[in-house]
């Protein structure tokens, strides 16, 4: 399985913070924000990595990973997206390197507390399809928003204004080696982008989406709200990222 990390859009909830940089490259407590995504991944025993990037001072990723030796990595891959066309455009970018493998997405400003090596050796194990983590939260409204009926999920709604349940799509994705041609299906959205949303209600409709409830806290860092509460959870301690070489421990395990 392979790993794609989303960095790229203008991040323009943060401004002025994001004026002259990527929200990707601020601080959340002691390291840079893309540090957690990609040892989110590492942490699951996955080892083949792209980031794909855009906006302010992309060139900065290469200098600030390098080729992942901090998380015990020998390579990175890195992508380029112009312009802001949305998670899924960004996602079709890694389509040339991806293809044929299934793959595991993070949006590169979710941060998780625990391990997701459990849900991703779940989904190994699926007969195909996609897999998401659902998070319950106070404000649904923020997010992609799960219905369910028992195992199912019935359907997502982007950013409802009467969500029909507090479970929140968090940022972690699992899909089969179809999805680059889902990608092709898409229309864009009313903001003008193609969501990821579109592609995980395709999965549902096809009835091979399964679910999973993360465990630990999870939060995204894209507002000052949630950057200042993600910077708190990390140096409150409990997540599993505090130390990036611990990644290399579990990628050696595996
Ligand atoms: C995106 C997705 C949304 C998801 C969220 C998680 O929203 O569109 O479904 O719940 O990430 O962080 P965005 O942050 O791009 O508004």
């Amino acid at each position: 399985m392979k790993g794609i990390i989303l960095a790229g859009g203008l991040g323009t909830r943060l401004f002025p913070l994001t004026k002259i940089t990527n929200k990707h490259l601020l601080p959340v407590f002691d390291k840079p924000m893309i540090y957690y995504p990609i040892q989110t991944l590492v942490n699951a025993g996955i080892q083949e990595i792209m980031i794909v990037t855009g906006g302010r001072k992309s060139g900065d990723f290469l200098s600030l990973l390098g080729n992942g030796k901090d998380f015990g990595l020998g390579h990175l891959n890195y992508a380029y997206q112009e312009g802001e066309g949305g998670i899924a455009q960004a996602l079709g970018l890694a389509r040339h390197w991806a293809a044929g493998d299934e793959i595991c997405v993070v949006l590169g400003d979710n941060l998780i507390e625990k391990n997701i090596k459990g849900a991703v050796d779940d989904f190994r194990a699926q007969a195909g399809g996609a897999k998401i983590m659902l998070k319950e939260v106070h404000d649904p409204q923020r997010f992609g928003v799960a219905s369910l009926d028992g195992e199912k999920v019935t359907g997502i709604v982007e950013k409802p204004s009467e969500p029909e349940s507090n479970l929140a799509v968090i940022g972690i994705y699992m899909y089969d080696e179809r999805v680059w041609q889902i990608i092709d299906t898409l229309e864009p959205s009313e903001r003008g982008e193609l969501e990821i949303t579109d592609v995980n209600n395709w999965y549902i409709r096809d009835g091979s989406m399964s679910y999973e409830v993360l465990d630990g806290w999870w939060t995204d860092a894209g507002t000052f709200e949630s950057l200042r509460v993600a910077s708190n959870l990390v140096a409150e301690g409990g997540a599993n990222h505090t130390d990036a070489r611990a990644g290399q421990a579990v990628a050696e395990a595996n």
